[in-house]
């Protein structure tokens, strides 16, 4: 169980988190979803520890993820597999180099599902070209081979979908589903709201550095009296109130 206690972060005047109080259960999905420049790319941030928030924490099983303990850190970050919004590989690589450095970067001896993925995304034929002459989705594939490779506890998604074809998408979103069923915490970012149906146990909505809902798809859709995701925030950012959580 990953906790946000009262988390803080601004760039400069601007504050993006204004104390967030957040909550994501093991075997779940949390769509954390908001206009662009919301925060949501930085909140996954603040919970990798990639971030630093100027005030609050971030919590694993009720200790602080990031502190004096180096090994406890280090054990944190090797339980996360992520899947950044902006990969940078380094270009000259082919994927099945980036894919065996990142495995012998790793301290840990447990098996990866490398070969598996690598099946299931048909990125066998594209495994040794350089990443830089691969295509866009093809590299988000590779990116996705990355974060799932080493069966990590938590799953940090940021729009991983972004650039796949639809049949990519499906394999995508099937191992979503898998890794839920095996009791992963997952959370993930979309602008796609049909995606994020399917998948989402919880939806959290940030705006303006605030949880501006929090609650399932279903509550989202009951309280805005709309059929679909989409119609249903155009709702709640219409809606004047500062604050909805289908919880109250
Ligand atoms: N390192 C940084 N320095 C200064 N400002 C930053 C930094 N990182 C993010 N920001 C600002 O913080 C705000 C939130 O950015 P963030 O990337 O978290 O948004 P997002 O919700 O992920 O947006 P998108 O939907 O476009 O991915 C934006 O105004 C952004 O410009
Ligand atoms: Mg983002």
């Amino acid at each position: 169980m990953i906790e946000l206690r009262n988390c803080e972060k601004r760039f400069g005047a601007h504050t993006v988190l204004n104390g967030i109080n957040l909550r994501f259960d093991a075997g779940s999905v949390t769509a954390v979803l908001g206009p662009n420049g919301s925060g949501k790319t930085t909140l996954m941030k603040t919970i990798l520890g990639l971030v630093r928030p100027d005030k609050g924490e971030v919590l694993m099983d009720g200790k602080p993820v990031i502190g004096k303990n180096i090994q406890q850190t280090a054990q944190y970050r090797n339980a996360i597999g992520y899947m950044p919004q902006i990969a940078r590989f380094q270009d000259n690589l082919t994927a099945r180099e980036l894919i065996a450095m990142i495995r012998d970067l790793r301290e840990s001896t447990a098996g990866t599902r490398e070969e598996e993925l690598c099946e299931r995304f048909n990125l066998t034929e594209h495994i040794d070209k350089s990443l830089k002459n691969l295509s866009g989705g093809t590299r988000q594939k590779v990116n996705a081979v990355l974060a799932f490779m080493f069966s990590p506890q938590i799953l940090m998604l940021d729009e991983p979908t972004a650039g796949l074809d639809p049949i990519s998408a499906s394999i995508f979103k099937d191992l979503v589903l898998a890794e839920r069923e095996s009791g992963r915490t997952i959370l993930l970012t979309s602008h796609i709201m049909s995606e994020v149906h399917e998948l989402a146990d919880t939806i959290v909505f940030l705006l303006e550095g605030n949880v501006y809902f929090q609650g399932t798809p279903s509550e989202l859709l009951a309280k805005a009296g709309e059929s679909t995701l989409e119609r249903a925030i155009a709702r709640l950012l219409s809606n004047s109130a500062p604050t909805i959580s289908a919880s109250v």
